[in-house]
């Protein structure tokens, strides 16, 4: 039912509701009026009987003979109404000074009961109500007993007319809240219509598109609001996405021009097999700088879809630091540069190898890409509450603060010219997988430039209990 309910549009919610607080209201009110109508009409009814009782009462008392007694009949005769409202009885063990008819009926319905009553009879359709007093002897008169009756068929009429009044009253009222209600409620909810009509009209391709907030009651313009702020995020996510398919393009386009005026000039007229050689070898070349960009996209594409880290294993951060930098010797000897660890080399993490050495291996590049010949580069290990930060710090020009803010995102290069030849040189994309690295192992990255160091890192969990370094695993193997 609630369910149901739950499903029902506003307007209907909103008009059951009307009606059924309607339905409670007169309920209550009606119970209330029915039982103080009825306790009225009682006691309206007792008093009359009362008021007969006490006058006729007056009257038997004084009547000792037959004589008198004749005149007690006369009035008992002109109080009984024609329509028999009203009746008497007088019970006696002398039958002259008897009254009423039907007294054998009345005596044994009688017999046990001595106060106020209701009796059924047969002769009357609606019960009758009685009140009844003995009175004692008096001259020739025994006691006797008097009973006076009223017939409840009016009041049970009156109820019951009340009542079925008061149902159709209810009813009816119901209906017209309904009626009113739905209109209120229609009239009400036509802001609501006219933001879904706007929310339909929305395109993508539009750009600044918002719903109109101005004109909303104050209910609708929070949630107005909200769902611009949604559109606006939505719209830069479909920028970021646009410019990136530009960026890849423009990435894949220069390789591929290269390849193609290569191959065209190879084939411009006859060649040796030694120059075929050397034309293929750059082809090569330019075909795995195509691999290498392809293959960061498809990383980034897999981080996007929220890949996270598996197969995390617990490390002591400084071995796998220095086995990444021992990948980079060759060239770090070319420059006469040096890359040293610092920091908290104890320190143990939980990260997924292949994937850290990535990240740092992107750093140390670029590091190494933007010093001088012969510079000192650090790779920073810092221990914090729950993660531990590496950072790879390089002497170096400063980065403008609007660059640094921008060093992460996909393609993004400060210079973009600035390819020192026989150094490792990337496509933009070096940073942005370095992030995705972090978001992966659930940390976040960080730069910044300052007093002629640039220091660029990421953040993994400290090793976390759970995860159990391969090592340790082996070294329970018995024997
Ligand atoms: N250590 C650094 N010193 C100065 N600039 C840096 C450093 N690391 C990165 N950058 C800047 O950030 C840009 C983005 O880096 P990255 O994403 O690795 O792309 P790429 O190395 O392919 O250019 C680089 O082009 C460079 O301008
Ligand atoms: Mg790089």
């Amino acid at each position: 039912m609630i369910r149901r309910l739950a499903r029902l549009s506003i307007t209907g919610r909103l008009v059951a509701m009307f009606a059924a607080a309607t339905l409670a209201t007169f309920a209550v009110i009606g119970a209330v009026l029915y039982v103080v109508m009825q306790h009225e009409l009682v006691r309206h009814e007792d008093e009359e009987l009362n008021t007969n009782v006490q006058n006729l009462t007056y009257s038997i008392e004084r009547a000792g003979t037959t004589d008198r007694w004749g005149r007690v009949q006369a009035k008992m005769d002109t109080l009984t109404p024609p329509d028999g409202s009203i009746r008497f009885w007088v019970l006696s063990d002398d039958p002259r000074f008897q009254y009423g008819k039907g007294l054998a009926a009345i005596e044994t319905m009688l017999r046990n009961d001595d106060g106020s009553g209701t009796i059924a009879l047969p002769s009357a359709a609606a019960p009758l109500r009685t009140m009844t007093r003995d009175i004692s002897a008096f001259q020739d008169r025994p006691a006797v007993r008097l009973i006076v009756a009223s017939d409840t068929g009016p009041y049970l009429r009156t109820m019951r007319v009340f009542l079925v009044a008061l149902v159709g009253l209810s009813l009816a009222t119901m209906l017209a809240v309904v009626l009113v209600g739905t209109w209120i409620a229609r009239v009400g909810l036509r802001p609501l219509e006219r933001l879904s009509r706007e929310a339909r009209a929305l395109r993508p391709k539009t750009p600044a598109q918002r719903l109109q907030v101005s004109h909303l009651p104050v209910e609708l313009a929070d949630f107005a609001v909200a769902f611009n702020g949604a559109i606006g995020r939505l719209e830069d996510a479909y920028r970021q996405l646009e410019a990136f398919n530009a960026d890849v393009a423009h990435e894949l386009r220069t390789p591929l021009a290269n390849l193609i005026g290569g191959t065209q000039v190879a084939l411009a007229r006859p060649r040796s097999a030694a120059e075929l050689n050397e034309i293929l070898q750059s082809n090569l070349e330019e075909l795995e700088q195509l691999r290498l960009i392809i293959n960061d996209m498809l990383f980034l594409a897999r981080a996007d879809q929220g890949e996270v880290a598996t197969g995390l294993v617990r490390t002591v951060l400084a071995d796998e630091v220095r086995k990444t930098i021992d990948f980079y010797e060759v060239l770090l000897d070319d420059l006469g540069a040096a890359v040293s660890i610092e920091g908290d080399v104890d320190t143990e993490a939980s990260i997924e190898r292949a994937l850290f050495r990535r990240a740092l291996s992107n750093l140390l590049q670029n590091a190494i890409e933007h010093s001088a010949p012969g510079a000192r580069i650090v790779v920073e290990i810092r221990r914090g509450e729950s993660d531990v930060w590496v950072s790879v710090v390089n002497p170096g020009e400063p980065i403008a603060e609007s660059h640094v803010r921008r060093l992460f995102d996909r393609f993004y290069r400060v210079d973009a010219a600035r390819n020192v030849p026989g150094r490792p040189h990337g496509h933009g994309l070096g940073l942005a997988i370095v992030k995705a690295v972090a978001t992966m192992h659930s940390g976040s990255v960080a730069a910044a430039s300052a007093g002629g160091r640039t220091t660029i890192g990421f953040s993994v969990p400290l090793a976390s209990p759970f995860v159990v370094a391969p090592a340790r695993v082996r070294s329970d193997v018995p024997g």
